[in-house]
């Protein structure tokens, strides 16, 4: 009888977004009438910059014309990609990151769970709390959390560290030796962002410790302090120490498109071996490359025109924000978030569970939300929404929850 792999049996029910799909879908087949507004899932809404449609057209004509067709890629990604990412997002702004460093993907969420290929059965492993669940299932997957307990809502072999109110939803270094680092700044789901100055004692533990910095920098694109890094390289130190998740999802509107990447320094080596050469391999050997059409609309988000147009995408999204924000805030919850970052991260009202907040905004105010327990135990008490909506709804929205307070 064949072996399964036992640790998916230890997963609580279902993925946090399948989980909320599957009850909206639910609410919305009992009460089709209502007209739900969706600020639950990060997914974006406006449709892709012109300038990424007009290179991805001229894309399928090249697929089209057998002088210019296209079969497998670089498994890495195209050098014309790699390229433009590398002086665009890094050497522009004083990283010295190279296109060989760069592993252009389908997502960053299947980048950072692809990730733990690389790493032993035995690290310990860090998670902010709340965090993004794809860290923890992917490390419960391949049997590095333990079990889950069920009371604690916690994996009895990770390290959590809790970002609270207390704390400005920033972690603390953890109290005990740690391996792998999951972070991610704007966090995602409080809406945090970490300076460079915040930054830095992590860089400064990795590489004392020998510890690996896992960051996710999914939503830099919605900085707007100063003092806030886009990318982990801008701290001294790290590109031996860290490896950096991206995406083109929240920045470009590719949800639906697919095409991330991450960046895996030269200099990054752990046990003798190199992890950029590690990724390298198993990108070759269980990854077959981004389609060439998708790369070629990544590339022209580089454009002077394509920059404008993106540009403009994430100031709807980042006013967005502003509107849950101040409207959330005017109603007299408590929020953060919503500055660096697209999530609005609200207190429930008078020490309300998450899900009961949910379930009462979901059937009340007919507005979907993120329940923050289901980012972990100090979500709890807290909700999500995201600016990725559009603007009429998103100010609907908040004046229908806010009748319901
Ligand atoms: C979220 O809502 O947290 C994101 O959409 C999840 C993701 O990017 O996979």
């Amino acid at each position: 009888m064949v072996q399964i792999n036992e640790n998916f049996l230890k997963l609580p029910g279902s993925y946090l977004f399948s989980e909320i799909a599957r009850r909206v879908a639910a609410y919305s087949e009992a009460n089709p009438e209502r007209k739900l507004i969706r600020l639950g899932i990060g997914d974006v809404t406006r449709p892709l910059p012109p300038a990424v449609t007009a290179a991805m057209h001229a894309a399928v004509d090249d697929m089209a014309d057998a002088g210019r067709f296209h079969g497998y890629g670089p498994e890495q990604g195209y050098a014309f990609v790699r390229n433009a990412i590398a002086e665009k997002d890094y050497q522009a702004r004083g990283v010295n990151i190279q296109p060989e460093e760069i592993f252009v993907s389908d997502g960053a969420k299947s980048d950072c769970g692809n990730i733990v290929d690389l790493f032993g059965p035995d690290n310990k492993v860090a998670v902010c709390d709340p965090v993004y669940p794809v860290y923890v299932d992917t490390n419960a997957m391949s049997g590095r959390a333990g079990d889950f307990d069920e009371e604690a809502g916690k994996w009895t072999n990770l390290v959590y560290m809790p970002c609270t109110a207390e704390n400005g939803f920033l972690p603390e270094l953890p109290q005990e030796p740690v391996d792998m680092i999951y972070l991610c700044f704007p966090n995602n789901p409080t809406g945090g962002a970490a300076t460079r100055d915040q930054l830095k004692p992590w860089v400064d533990y990795a590489n004392r410790t020998g510890a690996v910095i896992l960051f996710d920098s999914a939503y830099e694109a919605f900085i707007t302090r100063p003092g806030v890094p886009h990318s982990i390289f801008e701290i001294p130190g790290a590109e031996t120490c860290a490896i950096e998740f991206r995406s083109f999802s929240k920045t470009a509107g590719f949800t639906g498109t697919r095409c991330a990447y991450t960046v895996v320094p030269k200099a990054l080596e752990r046990g003798g071996a190199s992890l950029n050469a590690m990724w390298n391999r198993r990108q070759c050997t269980k990854f077959n490359g981004v389609p060439y059409i998708v790369q070629r609309g990544a590339e022209a988000v580089y454009t002077p025109e394509g920059q404008t147009q993106v540009r403009e995408m994430i100031a709807c999204y980042q006013n967005n924000a502003k509107i849950i924000r101040d409207g959330l805030a005017a109603a007299g919850l408590t929020v953060s978030g919503g500055v660096d970052s697209p999530y609005v991260w609200a207190r429930t009202p008078d020490g309300m569970g998450s899900w009961e907040f949910f379930d009462r905004l979901l059937t009340q105010a007919n507005v979907v939300t993120t329940p923050g327990a289901g980012f972990g135990p100090s979500g709890e008490g807290y909700i999500r929404l995201t600016g990725f909506g559009e603007t009429g709804a998103t100010r609907e929205a908040v004046e229908r929850i806010k009748q319901i307070l």
